[in-house]
């Protein structure tokens, strides 16, 4: 999800420092509470203000006066921050809203006549409950009967179209909740919009943007340190970050460092944008977004299409090795594969050098594979298209296994990219070789022929570090 980078890294030093600052000023000046108890409440004109003076809680109208939302926000900057919103689809009409929080441990935002606009739709009976506003940004509702303290339901898990530290992006496996973004409908209009933002947990973890049906970007499936089609994410010294699997959660997480504040944020058109809060000049500066150029348009070559935006000229299509461009878009095998049902096969296969991996959704993955063991399965496969390592923590090659069945799409070059293998006939490679290996120059010793992002051979750039 980080994408284009702005070169601001030389500020962050400066953000260190008036981080420190930061917080004591606020601390000094936070007198609201953070919390609200059983039987209290908050009337449109009160907020909630983190103890650390990070966040705060209130009643805000971003666009029509008339519409008043519940949401949290970063102090900093105010209500041009919110970074949740309770009741994006149900506004309240006036300043009349009062939020309570009710025997059962439920968040309630009433409007002036009592009637329910929004509610945090807790079961259970905890005769004692307060919510908290977390320095996180966290609204957290807590059992509080019998020194218990268990968390009954968490801003965190309903999130709105606001992606800050501590975060997760992903699913619980156990209940089967997803953890998602989505766009308000318009910048001033916080109602559920087009875009959503979610975690791909089939294949290897992948973040998604879909707008309607149509899926619009991914990031590219997680290496083990960074989302492949994310080089900027391979420096991890601003925003660290981690996908975390575990038996009932995959998500996507980052942390906040020194007290730099960011967020990244899902517009209402489905681009994602990571936004830095600049101390010095008080502005939030775009650091970086996704998609960030149209390689980055979900399959935007088509079947066994490649996306380079350094090629000569639009649209930036062309085919991997041993494919041609067809009329209508995609690209078609020259020569068909020798693989007979046993298994049997003459095929071969050609490195596509420094790309963001094709779409794994439909892709089957075997973390504990080598990338040998993965070449002989996939060779071994006649429905096996193309492999490629998993993980690249190890180094060399990489480790892991993914295979390809069908079609492979949405594969571009990037800085930093991996490597893929594509099956092809024997009769292509022989071809590829006369091609990047003029015949009087057949080293004795040739390597296999590859293609990297210029299209020359042998080029090692590019390769997942
Ligand atoms: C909110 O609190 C005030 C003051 O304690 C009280 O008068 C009012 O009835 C409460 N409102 C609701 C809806 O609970
Ligand atoms: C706001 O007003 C509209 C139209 O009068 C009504 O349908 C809606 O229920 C009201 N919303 C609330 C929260 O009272
Ligand atoms: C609470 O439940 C109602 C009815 O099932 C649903 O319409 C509403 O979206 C839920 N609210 C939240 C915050 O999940
Ligand atoms: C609340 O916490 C107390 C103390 O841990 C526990 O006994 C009680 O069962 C909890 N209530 C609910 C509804 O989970
Ligand atoms: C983020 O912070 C948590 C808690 O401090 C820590 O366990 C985790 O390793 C950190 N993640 C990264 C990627 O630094
Ligand atoms: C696999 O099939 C091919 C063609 O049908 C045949 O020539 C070959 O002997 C078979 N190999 C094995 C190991 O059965
Ligand atoms: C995965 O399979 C589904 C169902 O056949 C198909 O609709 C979808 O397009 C496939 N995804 C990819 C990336 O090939
Ligand atoms: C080939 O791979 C596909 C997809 O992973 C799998 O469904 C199929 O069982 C495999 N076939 C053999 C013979 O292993």
């Amino acid at each position: 999800m980080e994408e284009a980078t702005t070169n601001i890294f030389h500020l962050a030093v400066v953000i260190f420092f008036y981080a420190s600052l930061l917080s004591l000023r606020t601390s000094a000046a936070g007198v609201a509470s953070d919390t609200l108890s059983n039987g209290r409440n908050i009337t449109d004109g009160d907020t909630l203000v983190s103890a650390g003076g990070s966040f705060t809680l209130g009643f805000f109208s971003p666009g029509l006066p008339s519409r008043r939302y519940l949401g949290i926000w970063f102090s900093v900057s105010g209500v041009d921050s919110v970074c949740w919103v309770a009741n994006r689809d149900s506004p309240l009409n006036d300043s009349t809203g009062v939020l309570v929080i009710d025997g059962k441990g439920g968040l309630l935002l009433l409007d002036g006549s009592g009637l329910v606009a929004w509610s945090s739709n807790t079961t259970g009976s905890f005769s004692s409950a307060a919510a908290q506003l977390l320095d996180s940004g966290n609204l957290v509702v807590r059992n509080q009967s019998g020194g218990g303290g268990g968390i009954i339901w968490q801003s965190f898990d309903h999130p709105s179209n606001t992606l800050i530290a501590g975060m997760r992006l992903g699913r619980n496996l156990r209940t089967g909740a997803e953890w998602s973004l989505t766009s308000w409908r318009a910048p001033d209009d916080p109602a559920t919009g087009d875009c959503r933002l979610v975690m791909d947990t089939k294949g290897l973890p992948d973040c998604v943007t879909w707008c309607g049906t149509a899926k619009k970007y991914r990031t590219g499936p997680w290496n083990g340190l960074w989302f492949s089609g994310i080089p900027e994410m391979s420096n991890p010294t601003m925003f660290p970050s981690q996908v975390v699997v575990k038996p009932d959660e995959i998500a996507y997480v980052f942390n906040a460092t020194n007290g730099v504040f960011s967020r990244r944020v899902l517009s209402d058109d489905g681009v994602i944008e990571r936004l830095v809060w600049i101390t010095t000049t008080k502005v939030w500066t775009p650091y970086s977004w996704g998609r960030r150029d149209d390689c980055d348009d979900y399959n935007k070559c088509g079947a066994f299409g490649f996306c380079n935006m350094n090629a000569a000229s639009t649209p930036f299509c062309s085919c991997i090795d041993g494919f041609k461009r067809e009329a209508i878009g995609g690209c078609r095998r020259n020569s068909p594969l020798e693989c007979s049902g046993n298994g049997s096969t003459t095929d071969t296969f050609t490195a596509v050098r420094g790309v963001k991996l094709p779409d794994t959704d439909n892709a089957t993955v075997d973390m504990s594979a080598t990338l040998e063991q993965c070449r002989t399965r996939c060779s071994a496969n006649c429905s096996c298209v193309a492999y490629a390592a998993a993980d690249i923590r190890g180094g060399g090659g990489g480790s892991g296994c993914v295979m390809w069945t069908g079609e492979i799409v949405d594969v571009r070059y990037v800085d930093k990219g991996q490597d893929l293998y594509v099956r092809l006939a024997k009769s292509e490679l022989a071809l590829l070789v006369a091609r990047y290996y003029p015949i009087h120059q057949i080293p004795s010793s040739a390597p296999p022929p590859v293609r990297d992002a210029g299209g020359h051979s042998g080029g090692s750039h590019g390769r997942g570090a």
